[in-house]
């Protein structure tokens, strides 16, 4: 992990409040994995004081190296809103790469992918990372959920690594007009999957998880809990272990990405 003044390669707009960043960093991220994340201090000043954690979306590869990543990101709030108006050639402090990444499944062929809106993020890297190690796209089926068709994201990248992607919109604007999970539901009936990735709401996740102990499936979360610190210093990433009962894990150092059988997702 690395802490360095880095400076924005781009920040563009692609969506109503969906924007993707390219930072050049140069150190430290030659083993980055899908599933890890950054934190990044949208001010030089104290307002915002904390930094703010973002998936790495894609790695930025020159000549066969890995010299910086790309977030994408939504403005929810002060320190994202900051963060779109961060112009080409200035620079942010980035502290990375933290956190677990996600495990690729031994003797897994048929893999399931479910993105909630901007949960997305970290699952293209994930999809590109399965590719290149030898699964076969057809065997691998994302399903992308959002409230409207402007919440649908990533999806070129997607079909641009040869993956079916389904889609459904709460509104019904594009794809199926349902949750996300209904799809990943009547599929999971139809041609069991060796392994469920999932990142998104909270509640999207449970019942992911759901589906997935329903059917004895392993399934990976990556977890958006809130978090000032990254490092493990703060406690304010608490999750309830599931299999150390009174016991919790920290987001930052343990996840984001965990098992979905090690936590317990609060009702
Ligand atoms: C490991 C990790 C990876 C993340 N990856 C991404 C990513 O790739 N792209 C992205 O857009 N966002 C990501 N997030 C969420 C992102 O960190 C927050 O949206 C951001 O910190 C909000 O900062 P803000 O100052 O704009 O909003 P704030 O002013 O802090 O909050 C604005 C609103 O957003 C809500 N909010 C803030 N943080 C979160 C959160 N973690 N989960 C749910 N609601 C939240 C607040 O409750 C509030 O309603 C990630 C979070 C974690 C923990
Ligand atoms: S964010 Fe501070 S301990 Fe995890």
């Amino acid at each position: 992990m690395v802490q360095q003044n880095a400076q924005v390669l781009w920040n563009e707009k692609v969506g109503p409040s969906y924007y993707r960043i390219g930072i050049d960093c140069r150190y430290g991220y030659t083993h980055v994995k899908p599933g890890q994340f950054v934190m990044v201090r949208v001010s030089g000043g104290i307002d915002p004081l904390l930094r703010r954690p973002f998936s790495i979306h894609k790695p930025i590869v020159r000549n066969d190296r890995i010299v910086g990543v790309e977030l994408l990101y939504k403005v929810v709030g002060k320190g994202t809103r900051i963060l779109s108006g961060l112009q080409q050639g200035r620079h942010v402090d980035i502290l990375g790469p933290l956190g677990s990444a996600f495990l690729l499944p031994e003797n897994a062929h048929r893999i399931f992918i479910v993105a909630g809106g901007i949960g997305v993020a970290p699952l293209v890297f994930l999809a590109s990372h399965l590719v290149q190690s030898g699964i076969d796209p057809a065997d691998c089926v994302v399903f992308l959920g959002g409230r409207t068709k402007a919440d649908l994201l990533c999806i070129d990248d997607f079909k641009n690594l040869h993956l079916a992607v389904h889609s459904s919109t709460d509104d019904g604007s594009a794809g199926d007009q349902c949750l996300v999970t209904v799809p990943v539901e009547f599929a999971v009936a139809d041609d069991r999957p060796d392994m469920i990735y999932a990142c998104g709401p909270e509640e999207m996740l449970k019942c992911v998880v759901g589906i997935a102990r329903a059917r004895s499936i392993p399934c990976q979360l990556s977890i958006e809990t809130r978090m000032a610190c990254g490092m493990g210093a703060c406690l304010g990433c608490a999750v309830a272990a599931e299999d150390m009962p009174g016991r919790y894990y920290h987001a930052c150092l343990d996840g984001p990405v965990f098992d979905s059988q090690s936590i317990h997702l609060e009702d």
